[in-house]
């Protein structure tokens, strides 16, 4: 729906533009002296037909107006959101004023000037170069450039400067425990790493490490840290924050807020200054966090980085302080064996009497662990011997509303739950036909082409069997 939205608005400025543009054609055309009487009729032609379809693109658009779709920059969630919108908005009116003034005076002279029927004004007098007229022209264009510049620059630097937020700091609001105490007074730090085509989120001062979804506390800045496994990605989470690229051998920097915080909040409702404070406002405040901003966000690599550049997308979960908390805990704990066995037990059995263990999620990580091979790439926390670093870290990957990098969803957006089935459904695809899903991944795939070849026991070159891709899919849906 969100993609047709798109379309149309898309159409509708194209077609305003090519209105505009064979207007003036047209227009000029009519002044001619020399006949041009076909050229002339077809592109009234067109003309008209544009003008009905503008009309008729303008119902369908007017119709379905909603600038407040999940990757709207419009509808902004934050305050690096925010300003770059401000930003936006500031070049539209610029530019427009231009188009304006530009468009107009052509448009005038075209009018005014054009030849009437029996026409004897005599030729205008031809002159060349008017000294106040060039440097008027230039200084406005300069000035405009500054208008524009100035406020540029200064954004360019607001994503990039984290800002000092004493209710941001660690210590002012995470209630989890073990964290070390230089962070107390550090925001929370999210590393972003891209790869081809997926992203990691690694949170260093808590020891944890996800993919592909990151969880962030609403109204809280969490300074991030961008780098590259291999080539240029972007991060845009258009509604909370974008984009700054990933470069390979560097470290880019950004700050990302999901919602104001209180102070901004306040001052936005006209309750200024630091002092007031009451449990009421801080009430309002927390509803305001719960309602607008506790949400699910969509985001998206923004720059072309290969075969599935435009499969690589990513989420952002906002989630209140004791959810955080307890997201935290849940990464760190990560899973046990299907039958509550220690692991040590589960590799004993594994390794001397394999056929012991029994049931759809026992024979799925067996898979996992061995014809699969997904350990080799995937960590998943708790199983001491899912260590690879290759591909996502799979923890809770069954409490994840989508995967393949967002490609495949099964999020109930009414509700924001989980839909067991598609979800199913989504790990069985991904791991059939994963090639398809996500053209020039890395998986394990028979024939070659990912990072190794998948082969039966007699070493010879074998695709998963359906059973085997159906067993896969439930222990992988059990990961929660
Ligand atoms: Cu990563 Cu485009």
């Amino acid at each position: 729906m969100n993609n047709i939205e798109d379309i149309l608005v898309t159409r509708l400025v194209e077609t305003y533009f090519i209105s505009y543009t064979y207007s003036v054609v047209y227009l000029f055309t009519h002044q001619t002296t020399i006949s041009l009487y076909l050229v002339k009729h077809i592109l009234s032609g067109i003309t008209r037909c544009i003008q009905f379809l503008s009309a008729f693109t303008g119902v369908f658009f007017l119709g379905g107006c909603n600038l407040d779709t999940r990757m709207s920059t419009f509808v902004t969630k934050g305050p690096v959101a925010e300003t770059q919108y401000d930003l936006f908005m500031l070049t539209v009116w610029v530019t427009l004023g231009i188009f304006i003034a530009v468009g107009g005076a052509f448009a005038f002279a075209i009018i005014k000037f054009r030849e009437r029927p029996n026409d004897d004004r005599p030729m205008p007098s031809q002159g060349h170069g008017n000294p106040l007229v060039e440097i008027g022209l230039i200084g406005a264009s300069i000035l405009l450039l500054v208008i524009i510049a100035v406020p540029t620059l200064q954004g360019i630097w607001y994503t990039h400067d984290t800002p000092e937020d004493p209710e941001s700091f660690m210590g002012a609001w995470y209630s989890g425990e073990e964290l070390a105490e230089e962070e107390a007074e550090n925001p929370l730090i999210v590393k972003v790493i891209g790869y081809q085509w997926w992203w990691a989120f690694e949170y260093p001062q808590l020891g944890i490490t996800t993919a592909n979804e990151m969880v962030i506390p609403a109204g809280k800045v969490v300074h991030l840290e961008l780098r590259s496994f291999d080539v240029i990605h972007s991060f845009w989470l258009p509604r909370i924050a974008g984009k700054v690229d990933l470069i390979p051998g560097r470290t880019n920097s950004m700050w990302i807020q999901a919602g104001d915080n209180f102070l901004r909040w306040k001052e936005k409702q006209g309750v200024a200054g630091p002092k007031e404070e009451s449990p009421a406002l801080r009430a309002d405040y927390a509803a305001y966090l719960e309602e607008e901003i506790h949400n699910y966000y969509y985001g998206q690599c923004a720059e072309y980085c290969g075969d599935s550049h435009a499969r690589m997308h990513f989420r952002a979960t906002v989630v209140d302080n004791e959810e955080f908390a307890e997201w935290v805990i849940d990464e760190r704990t990560g899973h046990g064996t299907p039958d509550g066995k220690t692991w040590d037990d589960w590799y004993a059995d594994y390794a001397d009497n394999p056929d012991s263990l029994t049931g759809d999620l026992n024979e799925g990580l067996k898979l996992f662990m061995g014809r699969a091979k997904c350990a080799t790439c995937h960590v998943v926390k708790g199983n001491p011997r899912a260590l690879g670093v290759a591909g996502p870290n799979l923890t809770n990957v069954g409490s994840r509303m989508s995967i393949a990098a967002g490609w495949l969803n099964h999020r109930i957006e009414e509700d924001g739950s989980i839909d067991l089935k598609k979800q199913y459904d989504n790990f069985y695809k991904w791991i059939k036909e994963t090639d398809v899903v996500k053209p020039g991944n890395r998986m394990w795939k028979a024939g070659g082409g990912g990072i190794g070849e998948l082969i039966d026991e007699n070493g010879e070159p074998a695709l998963l069997t359906e059973d085997e891709i159906h067993k896969l899919s439930l222990y992988l849906q059990s990961l929660k």
